[in-house]
């Protein structure tokens, strides 16, 4: 027999989908983004929070499969979870989990398997700020500058600030969740998730911060996004370090790149193209401003480096400019937390001739960075050295970054 306590908070984390658009040959739960699987790491965390049943929603001829995945989540706590079959929608896998339910549960998580690395802290954050009469759901405000669109045409702004992007866990007071599960039954009507069907039975949903690290695992560019994040967080700096970060200190990074001469077409530097101008060699377009940039920022963020994120195993990024690289480098900060502050960088050469556009590469890497200052300098070796003989490049870059403390849980 359990000496555990009842617990009076359940989560239900539905994992029947099959998965189509990230198309990987298996229901998408199943997948590993390591050696463990998009639901062990979804259970790691919902067993890392506070005490609930958990109730997990599996692909019909799965059971097994997931049974085995929650036992080696829960550990001791195996006598709370249990396994049930899901449903051709989403929503009548949740309502599978709804059967399921503990006579004690008062209040309903609902949580997708696909947000693999949600902060436990945010499903303890859902379930302390569900009440009686109101359902609550974690989401983020919306930075993107968003069109409304027509075809090809761009029809007019949106007003982000009345946007915010939805996650989960979901939570909800049990009994209206029932109610509203049984009147959707009734109406025959999909809702796009467990807050609108909430909503559409007449009661209010309220939100709360969310977290990137709980972005839903849809595309295969998505699982690329949570391996990399999950390695970044085991190469990730010493608990000294951590405790810094979590301090709110800034930290810089160094990164410096020689590329030589002998390219194929233009030369790309700085993120602009210059015709007539040799040509860099190497992988992507030899832009070494941009990768000594990128490895600035990577350091700084204790994200490991670009042979790592953007190397020869990696050949979506052959033949990619500087915008691609940057933008990119941003969002794995992102994930991890960081806003970028400024980056200064300098190369060594004779050529190109930089300064009479050094305004251009600066707003073309500003850009690409989400608008951080990106300052560009150039300086010749009075003819010493492999770049004094105009052999190649050599860049240094430097990057400041802060820890974004609401995208941090
Ligand atoms: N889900 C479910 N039962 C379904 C459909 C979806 O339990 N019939 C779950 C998925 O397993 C996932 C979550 O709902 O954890 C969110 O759905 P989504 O990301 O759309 O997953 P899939 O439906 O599997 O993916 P796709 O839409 O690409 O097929
Ligand atoms: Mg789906």
């Amino acid at each position: 027999m359990s000496t555990l306590p009842v617990p009076d908070t359940a989560i239900i984390v539905v994992a029947a989908g099959s998965g189509t658009r990230l198309d990987a040959g298996a229901p998408k739960a199943l997948v590993g983004i390591d050696a463990h699987s998009i639901l062990r790491h979804a259970l790691d965390g919902v067993f890392a929070a506070a005490l609930a049943q958990v109730i997990v929603v599996a692909p019909a001829g799965y059971e097994g499969d997931a049974l085995t995945e929650l036992e080696a989540a829960a550990g001791g706590r195996r006598d709370l979870g249990r396994v049930v079959t899901g449903g051709a929608t989403r929503q009548q896998s949740v309502a599978a989990g709804l059967a399921a339910l503990w006579g004690d549960v008062r209040t309903v998580l609902v949580h997708d398997a696909a947000r693999a690395l949600t902060p436990p802290a945010q499903i303890d954050a859902v379930a302390a700020a569900v009440t009686a009469d109101a359902g609550v759901i974690p989401a983020l405000a919306v930075v993107d500058t968003l069109k409304r669109v027509d075809a090809d045409a761009v029809v007019g702004p949106v007003d982000r600030s009345e946007l915010a992007a939805a996650q989960t866990p979901q939570g909800f007071p049990r009994a209206l969740l029932e109610q509203a599960y049984a009147a959707a039954l009734d109406s025959g009507v999909e809702y796009t998730d467990d807050a609108a069907l909430f909503a559409a039975a007449g009661h209010p949903v309220r939100w709360i911060d969310g977290s990137a690290r709980a972005f839903k695992i849809t595309t295969p560019a998505d699982l690329d996004r949570a391996r990399h994040l999950l390695a970044a967080s085991d190469t990730a700096p010493a608990s000294a370090a951590a405790s810094i970060v979590r301090a709110g200190l800034p930290r810089v990074g160094l990164g410096t790149d020689v590329h030589a001469f002998g390219g194929e077409g233009d030369l790309w530097l700085a993120g602009l193209e210059w015709p007539g101008e040799p040509a860099l060699s190497g992988h992507s377009d030899g832009d070494a401003v941009a990768h000594a940039i990128v490895d600035a920022l990577l350091g700084a963020a204790g994200l490991g480096d670009i042979g790592e994120h953007f190397g020869t195993s990696h050949p979506e990024y052959a033949g990619a400019h500087a915008d691609v690289f940057l933008a990119r480098t941003r969002e794995l900060l992102a994930d991890a937390g960081f806003l970028i502050g400024n980056v200064s960088a300098q190369f060594q050469g004779n050529r190109p001739r930089f300064s009479a556009r050094r305004a251009e590469a600066e707003a073309v890497l500003s850009a690409a960075l989400g608008g951080a200052p990106v300052t560009v300098t150039a300086t010749t070796t009075d003819g010493l050295g492999f770049s004094g003989r105009g052999e190649g490049i050599s860049v240094t870059a430097i990057a400041l970054v802060v820890p974004d403390e609401s995208r941090r849980v």
